[in-house]
Order: C-alpha cells, then sequence, then structure tokens
C-alpha cells in the first residue's frame, strides 16, 4: 500500500484584515510572520498543498498530514487548508490529519474545538474502544492481503504556556491505548503508520530540546520495535528518514511541504505487513 505524508503546510490567513481580532498570542506571532519571513514562506502554501493532495489521488496513495495545516489556527486557515485538501479530506479512507502546536495556538481556537469543526470527520476510528483521550488514539484499518495497513493518530499538541514554547507530550493515556491498538489481534500482520506531530529525534538523531520537543518520545518508540512500524511526524522543518532498527521504527519527518524553497513530502510503501521504504518528492509546480 502506498502512502503521501506531507506536513506543517502552514496555511495562512490574512492578519491585516481585522487585527483587533487577533488576541495578544498572534500579535507576538505577527513579528514572525512579517520581520521573519513566515508570511513570505508560505504565500503559495494552498496551491502546493493542493498539488501534493493531487498527486496522492494520482497515484491511489492515501494522504497523511501529521498537523500544522495552520499558520496560527485561525477559523479562515482552517477552511483553507480543507479546501486545498480537496475531496480525499472528505473519506477517512482516504486522508488522516492530526493536530500540530501551530492548530492549537490560542486556547479560544482548542475551546471552540476549530480543529474538530473542520477535521473531526477524520478522527473516527475503526475501533473506538481504544481511544483515551478525546478521539485519540484513533486507527484505521487500510487494505487487505499483503496491503493491509493500520494507521493510527495520535495528539502530541497543547496550548502552549507563552508563544515560542512549542513541546509536545502524547500522555500516558494515549500511549496505554497506543499499546492496546499494537497487542489487538485485529492489527496483527499489518505494518502500522502512527502520525503525531511532534518528532521523537531529530534529524542527528538526538531528543529535540525541551522547549521545541516530544517529551516522551522514548516511551513512544518503545512501544514500536522494528520494521512492522513507522512514525510519521513534521514539526522539525527538515525531511529526513530514520530507518527502523530491532528496537526502534522508522522515523519520516516530512518536513514543512510548502515551504517556499523545501518544499516537498514523502511516499511510503507498506508490504507483508513491514514499512518497505519511502521516496522523498518534489510537488508538481500548479
Ligand atoms: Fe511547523
Ligand atoms: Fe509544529
Amino acid at each position: 500500500m502506498r502512502f503521501v505524508h506531507c506536513s506543517d503546510v502552514h496555511i495562512t490567513g490574512n492578519y491585516s484584515r481585522a487585527p483587533h481580532k487577533l488576541g495578544w498570542r498572534r500579535w507576538v506571532a505577527m513579528l514572525e510572520l512579517s520581520v521573519g519571513g513566515r508570511g513570505r514562506a508560505f504565500r503559495a502554501a494552498p496551491r502546493t498543498l493542493a498539488a501534493i493532495a493531487g498527486a496522492a489521488g494520482s497515484e491511489g496513495a492515501h494522504l497523511i498530514v501529521s498537523g500544522d495545516l495552520t499558520a496560527y489556527a485561525l477559523e479562515e486557515e482552517f477552511s483553507g487548508a480543507r479546501e486545498a485538501l480537496g475531496a480525499a479530506a472528505g473519506d477517512p479512507r482516504r486522508c488522516t490529519v492530526v493536530p500540530g502546536n501551530h492548530d492549537t495556538f490560542t486556547p479560544g481556537s482548542v475551546r471552540t474545538g476549530r480543529f474538530q469543526k473542520h477535521f473531526g470527520h477524520l478522527l473516527a476510528s475503526d475501533l473506538p474502544e481504544h481511544c483515551r483521550e478525546g478521539a485519540f488514539p484513533f486507527v484505521r484499518l487500510l487494505g487487505e492481503g499483503e496491503d493491509a495497513a493500520a494507521v493510527i493518530g495520535l495528539c502530541s499538541a497543547r496550548v502552549p504556556f507563552v508563544p515560542g514554547l512549542s513541546f509536545g507530550r502524547v500522555g500516558e493515556a494515549q500511549l496505554a491505548g497506543l499499546a492496546a491498538l499494537v497487542a489487538d489481534p485485529r492489527l496483527a500482520g499489518r505494518a502500522v503508520l502512527v502520525v503525531v506531530h511532534h518528532a521523537p529525534l531529530t534529524r542527528a538523531q538526538r531528543a529535540d530540546h525541551r522547549h521545541h520537543g516530544l517529551a516522551d518520545a522514548q516511551a513512544l518508540l518503545a512501544l514500536l520495535p522494528g520494521p512492522r512500524f513507522a512514525v510519521l511526524h513534521g514539526h522539525i522543518h527538515q525531511r529526513y528518514h530514520h530507518a527502523a532498527t530491532a528496537t526502534r521504527p522508522h522515523l519520516f519527518g516530512a518536513g514543512s511541504s510548502t515551504q517556499a524553497g523545501i518544499e516537498g513530502y514523502w511516499v511510503i510503501e507498506t508490504r507483508g505487513g513491514q514499512v518497505v521504504g519511502g521516496e522523498q518528492r518534489v510537488p508538481p509546480r500548479g
């Protein structure tokens, strides 16, 4: 079975339209957008994301987005992401998304369930008895025979105390749900792709630093030993693959798939209950 994995697409709204409605957290973020050049870097993001979704469709691949669909969790950014993903985003058999820290950027966006409003239909689980924290972890059982695979979605994104702190945590409840899923006989013989926003390891195979990393990365990796498993993540805007070992899963970091100059995504193959590898692609220019 084939999967297209992209991440950190950061669809960015119009921040000059109603600045008084942005809230203080986004005022801090505005500096990043303007002085930091972030706005410019993601100007073509909707077009690039639509091209990636189109490529997934024409390859017959299941499309996975590992969080940071938005810049700062504005309503118009969520609707823009949904629109750019096209028809696939209407169908849980064709598309999986999890939230990133930018999608939970303000307490208000979480309180009003903005991510769920646009993508809640994609969080339905085929085995809901294993959900432990809201919809998470959810699982989707896809393909059959040689192609049988399972995609599991975790939420590591938490509202930061202050902008700039962007570490994540899966938490004990979701880890217990994940352990139960991995042990469930209905997953036997399936390759298992676990989608989470924060990176368990950096490109240099180290733990990411305390203010940016995944706090319980080691506990997560320990549940997923060997090439049957892969963790698909984003958050670090670099694209890399660390192959599985006997004690650790494959790790695919999709980087920022729509950031000008470093656009790209993974095509990941599973076969015979294993993750057999991945290939980097550059999205076609729309
Ligand atoms: Fe990001
Ligand atoms: Fe992130």
